[in-house]
């Protein structure tokens, strides 16, 4: 009985959170939805051929509904008209091939494409038959200057590495930093180790430091500057050394003259020596012909025998 009774209390519990859980959903029209689908903004690039083939660059910072037309006025034949389609990094666009009159001496195709996502960018071309295209390149703002030599520091110390967005380049929302793992790029969170990460962000420029370096530690790390439509990435390698490798070298130069001079040394005092037992005419003479210093007598008497 008791049982019963709380199964239809609990029923009615849950009616009531249920009947609860449509008021908020009726009275939600009268707020902003959540994600707002604001309309995007719209921009056009027209480019006019004569030639063969054009590549024009475009970096985007925001999402943007683009019109990308192309005119082509470079057709010898002045066929009536000619197939045109849209290509992505290379591949055909589905449904995007149709017929282009010619008018007015051109053929003209546009395309309006959503661009709201990194998946977004990248090559787009249009093409005239098999004759003419025109390829808009679309990418965020590329970070300009790219460092080949690695960062060199030792273990146990800190490193600073730098990543710069030109001056003349929309600003990034903010930067991250990656640390390719061999497969992959991991992204890097302070949090997660504060006494090894920091990251210092300002304005165009930001800098990863990484405290108490070991050689671990050496390998390829990424800054990301971050936008709206998407994250560019540049490079820098490091490489952690203990303090004995620039060292090495050198110890090899003082090694190989710690043995030069001890080996001169010994030939020195096996030449005073040598002068010691012999007489004086016969040492200097020796000292010109070193070969016959293994046997000092034979040496002398053959002299003597010249001399005779
Ligand atoms: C952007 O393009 C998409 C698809 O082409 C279209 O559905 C949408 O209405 C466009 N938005 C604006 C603001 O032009
Ligand atoms: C294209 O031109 C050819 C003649 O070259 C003509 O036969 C054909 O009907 C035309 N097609 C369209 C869609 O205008
Ligand atoms: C863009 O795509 C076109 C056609 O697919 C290709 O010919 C061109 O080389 C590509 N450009 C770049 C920079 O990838
Ligand atoms: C690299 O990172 C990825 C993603 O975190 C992980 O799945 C993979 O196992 C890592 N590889 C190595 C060699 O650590
Ligand atoms: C790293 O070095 C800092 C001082 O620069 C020190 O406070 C911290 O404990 C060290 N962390 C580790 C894991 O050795």
């Amino acid at each position: 009985m008791s049982a019963s009774w709380k199964q239809l209390s609990s029923q009615i519990l849950l009616l009531l959170i249920s009947c609860r859980h449509i008021n908020t959903k009726t009275s939600s029209p009268t707020q902003p939805p959540l994600a707002p689908i604001t309309p995007l903004k719209t921009d056009v690039r027209s480019i006019v051929l004569k030639g063969e083939s054009h590549t024009e660059k475009m970096e985007l910072v925001n999402p943007v509904n683009l019109t990308l037309e192309c005119t082509w006025t470079g057709n010898q034949n002045k066929l009536p008209n000619i197939t045109g389609y849209w290509r992505k990094d290379g591949e055909e666009i589905q449904n995007s091939r149709l017929s282009v009159q010619f008018h007015n001496g051109q053929y003209n195709i546009q395309q309006v494409f959503s661009i709201v996502s990194e998946e977004n960018l990248g090559n787009y071309s249009c093409v005239f038959g098999n004759e003419a295209k025109i390829s808009f390149i679309l990418e965020a703002p590329q970070i300009g200057e790219e460092r080949d030599k690695p960062i060199i520091s030792y273990v146990g110390d800190s490193a600073v590495i730098t990543c710069k967005m030109d001056d003349a380049k929309p600003m990034p929302n903010t930067w991250n930093w990656y640390r390719y793992n061999g497969t992959e790029k991991e992204q890097i969170f302070v949090a997660a180790e504060p006494h090894h990460y920091e990251i210092i962000n300002k304005e165009r420029k930001t800098r990863l430091v990484v405290h108490n370096l070991t050689e671990a530690d050496s390998g390829l790390y990424y800054c990301g500057a971050v936008y709206a439509i998407g994250t560019t990435m540049s490079h820098v390698e490091l490489k952690v050394i203990t303090f004995m490798e620039p060292l090495k070298p050198f110890i090899t130069i003082v090694v190989e003259v710690v043995v030069l001079v001890a080996a001169i040394l010994l030939y020195e005092r096996s030449q005073s020596k040598k002068k010691a037992t012999a007489d004086g005419t016969t040492a200097d003479q020796k000292n010109m012909l070193p070969q016959g210093d293994d046997n000092a007598t034979e040496g002398s008497s053959s002299m003597r025998q010249r001399k005779v």
